[in-house]
């Protein structure tokens, strides 16, 4: 896949962190254990993403809070792979996020750090940075939790600042972030199942029960809201008359290559707008974890291409259903990402 113009996909880390994962065949709580396997990652979900756009082609600045010996690790260890780091500095010691995974048993036991607590000044030194890395963005990808000492609200504002400089963003996150961020309508959010129920407040077990959910979702906000599936593949609900997904609709539409003219303000036509269903082709899953980044990813890049909506859902699935079949975490290829989605079945619903 080709890089598709000079500007970037800025992805916004606030609670970034180092994953390292352990491979300890008969772990055992409360004795010694050796670890047959180590690796050591610039993790959190929205570093996820960045390491598949890169993959993928795209130019990708990586931004949030970073600090000691872990936070050079995280930027230096994004440099490796291809995307520029440009985070804020903080006191204290960014994450480390532990995974040790049993081979002899399938089980996996985490030990999350909480991460550094944030100050009122460190959220305020961040918001002036990323009004400065706004001017080269074409897009925004934001996604986690959201770190100690920092409102659920702070997606919400960013999104708010984004708006006068015409770049549009993508949310990926649950719970109380993604509530509060719905109502400065992001340009795309992308909520798992039980992410999605959660808001709902109901268990969604059927998928006219989801796209009703979505529905829902998007009019709190949201022009677009791709619900993933997991293996089922995922869900896409938007304007009904919409030819790309390039552009929020400001002057020149964006950008996107095929979106001339954008989508934005169109919203709603009917109240109900268009929704488009993807389906992977069955494979055999390895190690989902990631998938959703790997999903998001592939959102990114098709909204940088202005694809339409058809075209965005299936390479969206194809990437996640691609990190599925490795052992990898945010592992994409991208040539198995384009086969992939010649086998990925679209339809309207
Ligand atoms: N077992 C699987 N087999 C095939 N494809 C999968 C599988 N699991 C996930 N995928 C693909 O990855 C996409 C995203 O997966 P999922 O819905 O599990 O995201 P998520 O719950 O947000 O994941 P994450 O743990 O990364 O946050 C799906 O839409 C699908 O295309
Ligand atoms: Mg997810």
């Amino acid at each position: 896949m080709q890089p598709l113009t000079d500007r970037y996909v800025l992805t916004v880390a606030l609670n970034a962190a180092v994953d390292v994962a352990y491979t300890v065949p008969g772990f055992a709580a409360g004795k010694i254990n050796v670890a047959a396997t180590v690796e050591r990652v610039a993790g959190g979900k929205t570093n996820n993403v960045a390491r598949v756009l890169s993959r993928l082609g795209v130019p990708v600045v990586a931004t949030g809070f970073a600090g000691g010996a872990a936070g050079q690790f995280i930027a230096g260890d994004l440099r490796r792979r291809g995307v520029t780091p440009d985070y804020v500095e903080v006191a204290g010691e960014s994450r480390t996020c532990f995974a040790i995974s049993d081979p002899t048993t399938g089980t996996v036991t985490e030990l999350r750090e909480p991460g550094p607590e944030l100050t009122s000044a460190d959220v305020e030194r961040f918001q002036a940075h990323f009004d400065r890395l706004l001017a080269g963005a074409d897009l925004v990808v934001m996604s986690g939790s959201v770190p100690p000492g920092v409102e659920p609200g702070i997606y919400g504002e960013l999104i708010e600042r984004a708006r006068p400089a015409q770049v549009r963003v993508l949310l990926d996150s649950g719970g109380a972030p993604l509530r509060a961020a719905l109502n400065s309508r992001p340009f795309l959010v992308k909520p798992n199942q039980a992410e999605l129920a959660e808001w709902a407040g109901s268990p969604l077990t059927t998928l006219a029960e989801v796209l009703a959910a979505a529905r829902r979702m998007r009019e709190a906000g949201p022009e677009w809201v791709m619900v993933s599936l997991g293996a089922d593949g995922a869900l896409l609900v938007g304007p009904d008359d919409s030819g790309g997904t390039g552009g929020p609709g400001g002057p020149g539409g964006g950008g996107g290559v095929g979106g001339a003219g954008g989508v934005g303000g169109a919203g709603g036509v009917g109240g109900l707008g268009g929704a488009w269903r993807a389906v992977p082709p069955k494979v055999r899953a390895v190690n989902p974890v990631g998938s959703g980044d790997s999903a998001v990813a592939g959102l990114a890049y098709g909204l940088m291409r202005g694809l339409p909506p058809e075209e965005l859902v299936r390479l969206a699935v194809a990437c996640g259903t691609a990190n599925a079949m490795t052992s990898g975490v945010a592992d994409v290829d991208p040539a198995e990402v384009q086969r992939l989605a010649r086998g990925v079945r679209v339809e309207r619903v």
